[in-house]
């Protein structure tokens, strides 16, 4: 018999993800550029490996291949997608299913699926979520393409994703470029959630003067209530490890500069682009950027000095937990405003309350709180986060943890700016009446733009300084 689906790039996340699907009794062809990888990769499958066809052409790949075939990309995100599919496309039949798998700015995965339908041929852009032990053993799928195509392969998709309480973690988003978009949402949540948690480390490290075996504690009992998370969960076990070289913390030998593939300053971008407010995520994105900066923040430290350590009792690690409860809540809600605009502008009708249920497991944002998200979610999907009962009742509790944090953090020169972010958001949205009267009557001053008046008339209305300003 021919297998059920193929698979081109066996790095890291694609053999992960071959080996999973086999697993689920799927038999899959697999090709990589480096035909030796392909070898090692079948050589290496054990059990796996009768279910695995190794092939070294992409002829090879697509003869062996049960039509209509379905294929999976799993190769780095831009120009490598598009020269994977251009040698593929003349080797298929019309209605042979092309999927990319990686992480594509949704503007590609757009404009491959608009090139795909022109020529009258399914394309599937589907964000996988769980990084390597995700891929292998059940990440979260969200999909985004023609809902026949989904249809298609969904039997394997659900099959290989994560199950959450016999839920699998494996849901359509809508056309086009849907399930990249939500992906990428959620990386821009993974980043503000990380650097959040980062931030409590920083307050903790700096702040209390604690050495990493104590916070790694903290983020294990941390872990046992409501911030129960994956990212907490290995918040405190990377915080334990030890450098087998040197035998100090690990985390103390780690420089501070950290990484970025694109997703989540992507995230900004889009949210810039549909004038969405998600500062938290932005000021993650911009903390990234900051960290590359050590060379100018070591001139900086020299200038202006080390943050202050704080006295023992001016911050309690209960306060910080409390601040990280709020943040991640005011993080998520702006995550789910985006998704919300997103939606609306690109007609996509994006399932709010599903796509926290497909982020309960599976994924690295996964967390005990999208669960009651999802609910939340459902009761109203474009009603603000915060303004469910439910989630305005957490924030109540928790704000006064986040307010403290935040203040003290400032006074003592902890840098503290996806909180502070987030905290800003939050004060401008319980804000009835916001500055931005000033805002309008500097740009009518300046330019004649126009206002609105509180006591109506409508747009266009100018002040009492016509022939004053420069427009
Ligand atoms: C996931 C991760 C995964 C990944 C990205 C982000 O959901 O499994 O988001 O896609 O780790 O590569 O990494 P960067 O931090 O390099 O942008």
């Amino acid at each position: 018999g021919k297998a059920d689906i193929g698979l081109v790039g066996l790095g890291t996340m694609g053999a992960a993800l071959a080996l999973n699907i086999a697993e689920k009794g799927h038999d899959i062809a697999v090709w990589n550029r480096t035909p030796s990888v392909t070898r090692d990769f079948h050589a290496g499958a054990g059990a796996l490996a009768d279910r695995i066809v190794p092939t070294e052409t992409l002829e090879e790949l697509v003869a062996a291949l049960q039509p209509p075939r379905a294929i999976m990309l799993m190769v780095p995100a831009g120009a490598p997608v598009d020269q994977q599919i251009a040698a593929l496309r003349p080797l298929l039949e019309a209605d042979d299913l092309i999927i990319d798998a990686g992480n594509a700015d949704f503007h590609d995965t757009e404009r491959r699926a608009r090139a795909a339908a022109e020529a009258g041929h399914p394309y599937l852009g589907i964000g996988v979520s769980g990084g390597e032990e995700g891929a292998r053993h059940g990440p979260a799928i969200m999909g985004g393409g023609p809902r026949p195509a989904w249809d298609r392969v969904a039997h394997i998709l659900t099959a290989i994703a994560a199950d959450y309480q016999g839920t699998p973690c494996a849901t359509w988003m809508g056309e086009g470029g849907a399930g990249h978009f939500v992906k990428t949402v959620h990386n821009g949540i993974e980043y503000a959630d990380m650097q959040m948690i980062a931030e409590a480390y920083g307050a903790m490290r700096d702040g209390l003067g604690m050495p990493p075996a104590a916070i790694a504690e903290v983020f294990a009992r941390w872990n046992d209530g409501p911030l129960q998370s994956y990212l907490i969960e290995i918040s405190a076990t990377v915080s334990a490890a030890t450098d087998p070289a040197t035998g100090q913390p690990m985390l103390d030998v780690i420089l501070d500069r950290a990484g970025q593939k694109g997703t989540g300053r992507w995230t900004a971008i889009e949210a810039q682009h549909l004038a969405a407010p998600v500062p938290a995520i932005e000021a993650a994105v911009a903390a990234r950027n900051l960290s590359a900066r050590l060379a100018e923040r070591q001139v900086g430290a020299g200038i202006f000095g080390a943050p202050q350590p704080l006295a023992p009792e001016a911050l309690g690690i209960d306060q910080l937990e409390q601040a990280l409860i709020a943040g991640k809540v005011l993080c998520y809600a702006q995550g789910f405003g985006l998704l919300a605009m997103a939606s609306e502008a690109y007609g996509w009708d994006l399932p709010m309350a599903g796509i926290a249920r497909v982020w309960r497991a599976g994924c690295i944002i996964r967390s005990a709180m999208l669960n009651d998200m999802a609910a939340a979610l459902e009761d109203a999907p474009a009603r603000n986060l915060i303004f469910a009962p439910d989630f305005s009742a957490r924030l109540q509790t928790a704000l006064p943890g986040l307010r403290a944090t935040v203040a003290t953090g400032a006074s003592a020169g902890l840098p503290l700016p996806a909180l502070a972010a987030g905290l800003g958001w939050f004060d401008t949205m319980r804000s009835a009446r916001t500055t931005a009267n000033l805002i309008q009557a500097q740009r009518d001053f300046f330019g004649a733009h126009g206002f609105e008046r509180v006591d109506g008339g409508g747009s266009g209305q100018h002040g009492p300084w016509a022939g004053h300003g420069m427009g």
